[in-house]
């Protein structure tokens, strides 16, 4: 596992298209060219760690950490994926541990992700590392005609509560009204 590297670009083309032509939910609707998925790594503005397997790219996701000063203390994973061929072998799970690692060494306190509604393997995948349902935007999602519900999820990072005072949604503290 490691940060992504300018030579590993046939590398991440390589994983991308065959996951995109299996219609995973990476943020394509058409199996994308090398240049465009070269532009979608550049859009990402996230940390992007890639897994290796014998020198071969076979998983990748993201970590996009917010600067504003009051979401600066979230992070949001995306962009999870494992080559069909490579899967049910951990790749994605390493991948989500070690940018969990980063995101918690960072100081962030509150990890979110997007998932769609049909996705139930990956929902399963971020269950299993402590990620808990949000709520679900009721058929947002659109692919054509087809509509699937978009799945918010976190995952509290928090330990302690000390030193903080935590007003979850009560009508008080700074700007209550
Ligand atoms: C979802 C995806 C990333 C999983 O990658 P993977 O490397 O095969 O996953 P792992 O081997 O690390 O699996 C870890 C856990 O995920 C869950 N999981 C993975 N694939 C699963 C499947 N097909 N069905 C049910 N659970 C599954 C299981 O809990 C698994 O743990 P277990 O093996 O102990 O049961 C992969 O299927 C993929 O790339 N899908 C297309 C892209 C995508 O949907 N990305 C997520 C966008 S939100």
């Amino acid at each position: 596992m490691r940060p992504y590297e300018d030579s590993d670009r046939e590398g991440l083309v390589a994983l991308v298209q065959p996951v995109a032509a299996l219609g995973g939910a990476v943020g394509f609707l058409e199996v994308p060219t090398a240049d465009e998925v070269e532009q979608w790594r550049l859009d990402l503005h996230a940390e992007l760690l890639v897994a290796l397997d014998s020198g071969r790219l076979v998983a990748c996701g993201a970590l996009r950490r917010p600067a504003n000063p009051v979401t600066r203390r979230m992070a949001e994973i995306t962009k999870v994926m494992t080559h069909p061929d490579a899967r049910g072998r951990g790749a994605a799970r390493a991948v989500l541990l070690a940018l969990i690692d980063s995101a918690r060494a960072d100081g962030r306190e509150l990890l979110t992700l997007e998932c769609r509604g049909n996705n139930h393997a990956a929902q399963r995948l971020y269950a299993s590392l402590g990620f808990v349902v949000t709520g679900r935007r009721p058929d947002a999602i659109a692919v054509g005609d087809d509509r699937f519900d978009q799945v918010l999820m976190h995952c509290d990072l928090r330990t302690g509560t000390a030193g903080l005072r935590r007003f979850g949604s009560r009508r008080e503290g700074l700007g209550s009204a």
